[in-house]
């Protein structure tokens, strides 16, 4: 057997952004007991990080377990593990169906990783370890590359238990994480070049309702009360912070305290995804989702009273059970009476253990494929007419580095989300914060120039606090 510390490991990872930032905190303890990692067809150890969201999701990640599995009778000792949410919902029966699983890992065991690999090695599993125990706060808190903007998870699980989501079956009940572990997470990121903290959480905003999260009462300098407009104040703090983000949200979650805190924290980013599902009332209710349109519209009206520049993203879901025509063009209507600036939509897919699961598939594939691309052109229609108003403008940008598709061109983001690209210039570096004049716009992103007259250094986060948003 090899030495540990020769060991290789490489994580493919599906699914949301909250798996993103799971594979990053796992990479970062698999690299802190010595493992290295490398390229998937080199590595040692494969470990496929999956989602459950929806049955396509799964079978990619089965597909990809599979190929992987058979690498295994060609290289001998290579080990292959599954965790995140497919694991969860799965459990040992992934075992059986894939006989040469090593282990599979819930997504809040994710530091039984280590132990799961040597008792691998060791020729001793498969290991299962779906339990509810969450992972400790030394594994949340581990980076391992720190770039320019970082995802930290503050609310894991989910307590809503929407009609077709596996989330809370998953990921299990809400808790949120201390603010003080919160806080040292952010502090040590930003010490190492972090600009941007995009705070996670299925329900982010319920963050500190279902559990105590802050250790002391001692008011917070705005004179916030909420626990989750009290966070946002305290990361906007940390030094080397130019910007916060935070997703997903929740209407019930747009109070008047968040608004007063987006309004009066400039390092709070006038853009909020507010995953609205549907446009119809009667869809909205068989889906339980606690709001209906108007109470979603009174809540993106609080935030934009706050906020005029607000930037609304949202995720929608075509022919859920029962979904009419009529509900279609409902939220048809809706999305243009709301404005999004972006729109992800899915098409309905029935998840075992969900409500909704019982209920009659009741629109055909076809026509879901349809109403799916008649809101995906809908949309693109609208995001070419706000993007081209841009032209002419000036945005401030936070350099991110080169574009992925064109590396001659560099990429950033605009405080409302906007991906701009510009020609790279002597001096500019990922985490600065330059003014880039717009010249195109397409659908999905922005062209311009830099204005080399309002390029401000990665120290001056305050320089930014003043400046335009678009
Ligand atoms: N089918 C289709 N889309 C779903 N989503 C969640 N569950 C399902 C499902 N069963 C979508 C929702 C959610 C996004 C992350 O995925 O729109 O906001
Ligand atoms: Fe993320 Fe949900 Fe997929 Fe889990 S099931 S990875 S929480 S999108």
């Amino acid at each position: 057997m090899r030495a540990k510390e020769e060991m290789s490991f490489h994580i493919r990872t599906y699914g949301c952004q909250m798996n993103e930032r799971d594979s990053e905190a796992a990479r970062a303890l698999l690299e802190r007991n010595g493992y290295r990692l490398e390229e998937e067809d080199a590595a040692d150890v494969v470990i496929v990080n999956t989602c459950s969201v929806r049955d396509k999701a799964e079978e990619k990640a089965r597909g990809k377990l599979g190929l992987l599995t058979a690498t295994k009778r060609r290289r001998s000792g290579r080990v292959v593990g599954v965790i995140g949410c497919m694991a969860q919902r799965l459990g040992e029966a992934l075992t059986e169906e894939l006989p040469g699983l090593d282990f599979v890992l819930g997504p809040n065991r994710l530091s039984a990783l280590p132990s799961a690999i040597e008792a691998a090695r060791r020729g001793v599993g498969p290991v299962v370890d779906t339990g509810e125990t969450r992972d400790a706060a030394e594994f949340m808190e581990g980076h391992a590359e720190t770039g320019v903007s970082v995802f930290v998870n503050i609310l894991l699980g989910c307590n809503r238990g929407c009609a077709y989501c596996v989330v809370p079956r998953v990921r299990g009940r809400e808790w949120s994480r201390p603010a003080a572990s919160v806080l040292r997470e952010v502090e040590a990121v930003a010490a190492r070049g972090a600009r941007e903290i995009v705070l996670l959480g299925q329900s982010v905003m319920a963050y500190g309702r279902s559990n105590a999260v802050w250790e002391n009462e001692s008011p917070s300098p705005g004179g916030y009360r909420e626990p989750f407009p009290r966070l946002l104040e305290a990361v906007a703090a940390v030094p080397g912070i130019a910007r916060v983000r935070f997703t997903s949200g929740h209407p019930s979650g747009c109070t008047e305290e968040l608004a007063r805190a987006m309004a009066e924290i400039p390092a709070v980013c006038p853009h909020i995804h507010l995953p609205v599902q549907s446009g119809s009332d009667r869809v909205l209710a068989r889906m339980g989702r606690g709001y209906n349109v108007e109470q979603y519209l009174a809540a993106v009206e609080r935030l934009r009273c706050a906020r005029p520049e607000l930037a609304v993203t949202t995720d929608i879901i075509v022919g859920f059970p029962g979904e009419t025509e009529e509900d279609f063009e409902a939220t048809r209507g809706f999305m243009d009476a709301v404005g999004f600036d972006q729109a992800f939509i899915f098409k309905y897919s029935p998840r075992p253990d969900t409500p909704a699961f019982a209920w009659p598939d009741s629109v055909s594939a076809e026509e879901k494929a349809r109403r799916n691309a008649v809101l995906l052109a809908d949309q693109d229609r609208r995001n070419l007419a706000s993007r081209r108003r841009l032209i002419g403008r000036a945005v401030d940008v936070l350099v991110e580095g080169p574009s992925l598709r064109n590396v001659r061109r560099w990429a950033g983001r605009t405080p409302v989300n906007h991906i701009v690209t510009f020609d790279q210039m002597n001096g500019i570096q990922p985490g600065d914060i330059v003014r880039v004049l717009v010249r195109r716009a397409t659908a999905q992103s922005l062209h311009g120039e830099v204005s080399t007259a309002h390029h401000f250094g990665a120290s001056s986060s305050a320089a930014e606090k003043g400046g335009t948003t678009a």
